[in-house]
């Protein structure tokens, strides 16, 4: 990637620790908030009021903060429950070391959700041959999954279509591993599986982008992708569409779920 390039997208690193550092600091204000209350008061002392209470008071006040600064509905959820499940965990009386080995597991397969807000979920079969015909109808010689999950699109691209080098990106590093897998099972030579963060990939080879991602990044990848594809290549989006931009096509997947392919030229 360029230089140039490189800079005009730095700005999204900031971006994703302001917003940790802003739950961080709701459950820091709760905490404080409720701490600062029972010592004001001094009329309750720590024998009368438990442990299971105040973690309760501070869910409370978390969830109330959250809300006063307009945080997404799940925020409200997470904040609410966040110390009082704390302190119902630790009450179990657990080996410190299941918690360790639970938040590696996590990180390793939930990266995505936890450092840009784009979990995994999977493609399904149908939206996978809806994209495996418009590769077709369009000749693409390259394709790319951006946040490939575990390969699952990638391997049903390179079963179905004959003419298309097909390269997955995913950064998860339990979730690339399973990709890694699966895709040697197709025993493909037209597949690429990378890892790595799908900001850092450089896309003007590709005539096909292929993203699954969420709303959050929607609009600053419209931005790298006008900035780097070329004339005539194609960004096709499950489910999100890009804010303000009007899609050359929407195709309708024939599934249960009513999934929609968000189309844009380039
Ligand atoms: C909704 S899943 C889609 C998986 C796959 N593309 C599919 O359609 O089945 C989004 C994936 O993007 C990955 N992801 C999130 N942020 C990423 C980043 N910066 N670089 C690469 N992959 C990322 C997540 O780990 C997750 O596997």
């Amino acid at each position: 990637m360029s230089m140039k390039s490189r800079r005009l997208f730095e700005p999204r690193r900031s971006l994703i620790i302001a917003n940790l550092t802003r739950h961080f600091a709701i459950q820091v204000i709760a905490v404080m908030a409720v701490f600062s209350l029972v010592w004001l008061a001094r009329t309750i002392s720590y024998g009368l009021l438990s442990w299971a209470s105040l973690s309760l008071a501070v869910g409370v006040c978390a969830g109330l903060l959250a809300w006063a600064t307009n945080q997404p509905v799940w925020w409200r959820f997470i904040h609410s429950a966040f110390v009082p499940l704390v302190w119902a965990i630790n009450s179990l009386d657990i080996e410190p070391g299941w918690f360790l080995l639970a938040f590696v597991l996590l990180l390793s397969i939930y990266r995505g959700a936890i450092c840009g807000r784009i979990p995994l979920y999977l493609s399904n079969s149908h939206t996978a041959a809806s994209l495996a015909a418009l590769i077709e109808q369009r000749q693409a010689r390259t394709v790319i999954d951006i946040g490939a999950g575990i390969g699952s699109v990638v391997a049903m691209i390179a079963n179905k279509n004959n003419c298309a080098k097909i390269t997955g990106i995913e950064n998860a590093p339990l979730t690339w591993l399973i990709g890694m897998l699966v895709t040697k099972l197709c025993m493909s030579k037209r597949i690429d599986w990378r890892y790595g963060s799908l900001w850092e990939f450089e896309y003007s080879g590709f005539d096909i982008v292929y993203a699954f991602l969420s709303t959050e990044p929607m609009p600053e990848l419209w931005v790298k992708l006008r900035y780097e594809m070329i004339r005539g290549s194609m960004l096709v989006s499950n489910s999100f569409p890009v804010p303000g931009i009007q899609p050359a096509l929407v195709i309708e997947v024939n599934d249960s779920s009513g999934t929609l392919l968000y189309c844009y030229e380039f």
